[in-house]
C-alpha cells in the first residue's frame, strides 16, 4: 500500500530550488512533490534522487545525517515513483551546471512514497529514441518528458496572451455549438447521429464560420473564440482531424482593420513569448504575384530562387514537349536553384526527377551548370543562342541548376514552387527567422476539374472585390475576393475574408457555385434569411492555433503541441479510438454497419 500525504503539505515546486530563484534559498525548509527521474546509491551511506515536476528537477540527498527510517525508505525508491519530501535546502558539494537548480540540493528529513510505478515501457528522457507509436500509446508518460511539458506550458501562455489581447481590443468570447448543421468548408464533416431523430445527423463544426457571421447579425460587434474544429481530411505533418482555431469576426470592419488586429496579436505574442520583434505592418502580396514568383499561395520568402516565365524564349522551340505545351496555350516556367550543382549530382537530379513525378510532373527538364559548359537535359533541342538567352533570363552562373516546368500555368508554377522548397531545405539555405506576410486578393472561384464546376476557393460567404462583380456570370476566372491568408515561412497560418452581407448577392453566389434553389434553401435557408433582417458589414479570420504553436516552438509535427493527438490514420493510440460500439447502441440510433 502506498502512503498518503497526511499532514505533509507541499510548499513549492522542484524548480523553485536554487540559490538564484530566491524562492527556496539555502537554509530554507521546504516540501516538494514529484516523480523520480532517477535514483543513485553511492556506497552505503549516500543516496541521490532526482525529483521531477512540471517546473524542473531538484536533487534529494540522503546521507549519514538522514534519519534512518527515511534513508531505508529512500533505498526502495525506483524511477517514476511519486514522492513527497521535506528537508532543508543546502549548497551542493559539486554544482551541476546543466540544470537550473544544480547549485543546491534538499537534505531530506521526511519522505513519503505516495505511489509506486512499474518500469515504464520507455525511458522518460528528452530526445527519447523510443518510437512515436509507443510513446503515443502511453501518452501520459510521454507527456512527462520536459520537451512536451514545455510545449503544453507554452500553449497555455500563448492562450493567455492572445485572450488578453482580444479582451483589451474589445472582443468578446462566445461559445458556438459543437453539434451543428453540416456546412461546406471544403473538407468532409464528422457526423453525429441523432437518437431522437433517427436517420438524422449533426455535424461537428469544420469551423464556427456561420455562427460567427450570425453573431455579427446579432450585434455582438467583435467576437473571438478558441474554437475546436473538426475535419475529416487526409492528415499531414501540420493537420489534425481535431484542431483549434482562434476564430474572430468584426463588424463595420475593412480588410485593413482585420489585418491590423491580427498582426497586432502576432506582434504582441512574439514580443512576449520569444522576445522577437515582428515589424508591422506586415508586407502584403497578391495571390497572383505569390504564384508567379514563388509558385505557391503560401510562399516561403526567407530565400530567393524565384520563378521566371520563359515561354517566349521557347516560342520556336523544336523540343516537342515544350512545343506542344505552348501550342495548347500552356506556359514554360523556370527556377534557378543557385549554387546547387555540387549537391545536386546526376544521381541527386534523378532523385529530384522522381520526386517531381511523384507530385504530378511528366518529367523534369533541367540545366546543370557544374562544369565549364552547362549541361542541358534537352540540349539537343537547344541552340547556342537559345541557351545563352535562357541563362541570362534566369541570371544563371556556373554552379547553378535550372529546373523547368511546362503546362497549365497553375500546375507548372505549383510544381516549381514545391521544387524550390525541397531544394532549399536540402541545400540548407533557409535562414532561421520569421517572415510573416499577407497573401491577398485570392481568386473567388477555383475550377474543379473532376466535377467540371467552379468551387469557392475560400468559402461561399466570401465577398468578391467590388470591381469584379461585373464578371460574376461572364468570366468567373476574373473574379477576385476580399480574402486574405496570413503566411509565415511557407505555412498558411490563417485565412479570412470580408463576408457577403447582401442576401441577394449571397444567393447568386450559391447558384453560381452550382447549388439549386432547393439546395440553397435546405442548406443555407436560415443564413440567407438572417441577412434579410439587417446585417452590419463584417469580416474576420481563423488562425490555426496549433500551426502558430509549431512556428513558435519550432516543432516539426503538430502532434508535439497537442496533449492527446491523433496519428496519420486519424486514430488515437492510447485509448484506441475510433472503436466499434455494441449493437444495442447502434439499434437505438437506428444504424446498421455495413461489412462491420
Ligand atoms: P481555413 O479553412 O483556411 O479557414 O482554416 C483556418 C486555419 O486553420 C488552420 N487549419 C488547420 N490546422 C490544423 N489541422 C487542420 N486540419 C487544419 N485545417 C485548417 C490553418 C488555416 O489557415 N472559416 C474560415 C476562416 C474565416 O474565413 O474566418 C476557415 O476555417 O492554419
Amino acid at each position: 500500500m502506498a502512503e498518503t500525504m497526511g499532514e505533509m503539505k507541499r510548499t513549492g515546486y522542484c524548480g523553485n530550488a536554487g540559490a538564484e530563484t530566491g524562492v527556496f534559498p539555502i537554509g530554507k525548509t521546504v516540501t516538494v512533490g514529484g516523480f523520480v527521474k532517477k535514483s543513485r546509491r553511492l556506497g552505503n551511506n549516500l543516496i541521490f534522487i532526482d525529483l521531477r515536476d512540471r517546473t524542473g528537477i531538484v536533487q534529494l540527498a540522503f546521507d549519514d545525517a538522514t534519519p534512518r527510517d527515511v534513508f531505508e525508505k529512500a533505498l526502495e525508491v525506483r524511477s517514476e515513483y511519486v514522492l513527497m519530501a521535506s528537508g532543508v535546502i543546502r549548497a551542493r558539494e559539486k554544482a551541476n551546471k546543466d540544470i537550473p537548480t544544480g547549485d543546491v540540493e534538499i537534505a531530506v528529513t521526511a519522505l513519503k512514497v505516495l505511489a509506486k510505478a512499474e518500469t515504464p515501457p520507455f525511458e522518460i528522457v528528452d530526445n527519447s529514441n523510443a518510437g512515436e507509436e509507443l510513446r503515443l500509446k502511453y501518452r501520459y508518460l510521454d507527456l512527462r518528458r520536459s520537451e512536451l511539458q514545455k510545449n503544453l506550458l507554452l500553449r497555455n501562455k500563448v492562450t493567455k496572451i492572445c485572450r488578453d489581447y482580444f479582451y483589451e481590443n474589445g472582443f468578446i468570447e462566445v461559445d458556438t455549438p459543437c453539434l451543428m448543421k453540416s456546412t461546406p468548408e471544403g473538407a468532409r464533416d464528422y457526423l453525429v447521429p441523432s437518437r431522437i431523430h433517427p436517420g438524422e445527423f449533426y455535424a461537428l463544426p469544420q469551423s464556427p464560420q456561420i455562427y460567427k457571421q450570425l453573431l455579427m447579425i446579432a450585434g455582438m460587434d467583435r467576437y473571438v473564440q478558441f474554437a475546436k474544429c473538426f475535419r475529416d481530411e487526409d492528415l499531414r505533418a501540420d493537420r489534425q482531424p481535431e484542431f483549434m482555431q482562434i476564430d474572430l469576426e468584426m463588424s463595420f470592419a475593412s480588410v485593413d482593420d482585420i489585418l491590423n488586429v491580427a498582426e497586432g496579436m502576432i506582434r504582441d505574442l512574439f514580443a512576449k513569448v520569444l522576445n522577437v520583434e515582428i515589424p508591422t505592418p506586415l508586407p502584403r502580396m497578391s495571390y497572383t504575384e505569390a504564384m508567379e514568383r514563388f509558385g505557391s499561395d503560401k510562399p516561403d520568402t526567407r530565400f530567393g530562387n524565384e520563378i521566371t516565365d520563359v515561354t517566349k524564349l521557347f516560342s520556336d522551340t523544336t523540343f516537342p514537349v515544350f512545343a506542344s505545351v505552348i501550342e495548347n496555350g500552356g506556359v514554360i516556367k523556370a527556377v534557378n536553384i543557385k549554387n546547387a550543382a555540387t549537391v545536386y549530382t546526376r544521381k541527386e537530379m534523378d532523385k529530384l526527377t522522381e520526386y517531381a513525378k511523384g507530385i504530378g510532373a511528366g518529367g523534369l527538364p533541367y540545366i546543370r551548370w557544374a562544369e565549364d559548359a552547362p549541361n542541358c537535359s534537352f540540349g539537343k533541342f537547344l541552340s547556342e543562342e537559345q541557351l545563352s538567352a535562357l541563362l541570362s533570363a534566369v541570371n544563371a552562373e556556373k554552379g547553378d541548376i535550372i529546373l523547368f516546368s511546362a503546362g497549365k500555368a497553375s500546375k507548372a508554377l505549383s510544381l516549381l514552387g514545391a521544387l524550390r522548397n525541397v531544394t532549399a531545405a536540402k541545400l540548407g539555405i533557409i535562414p532561421d527567422k520569421f517572415n510573416f506576410m499577407w497573401v491577398v486578393d485570392f481568386p473567388f472561384f477555383e475550377w474543379n476539374e473532376d466535377a467540371s464546376r467552379w468551387d469557392a476557393m475560400h468559402h461561399p460567404f466570401t465577398m468578391p472585390k467590388d470591381e469584379c462583380l461585373q464578371y460574376l456570370e461572364s468570366s468567373p476566372e476574373k473574379v477576385f475576393a476580399k480574402a486574405f491568408d496570413l503566411v509565415v515561412n511557407g505555412v498558411e497560418l490563417s485565412s479570412g475574408s470580408i463576408r457577403i452581407t447582401d442576401f441577394e448577392l449571397q444567393q447568386k453566389m450559391f447558384s453560381l457555385l452550382g447549388l439549386t434553389p432547393e439546395e440553397i434553401e435546405s442548406k443555407f435557408g436560415f443564413l440567407v434569411d438572417a441577412y434579410r433582417y439587417g446585417a452590419p458589414p463584417h469580416g474576420g479570420l481563423g488562425i490555426g492555433f496549433e500551426r502558430l504553436l509549431m512556428i513558435i516552438t519550432g516543432a516539426e509535427s503538430i502532434r508535439d503541441v497537442i496533449a492527446f493527438p491523433k496519428v496519420q490514420n486519424a486514430s488515437e493510440l492510447m485509448s484506441g479510438c475510433p472503436s466499434p460500439v455494441d449493437t444495442e447502441s447502434l439499434d437505438i440510433l437506428g444504424i446498421a454497419v455495413k461489412n462491420g
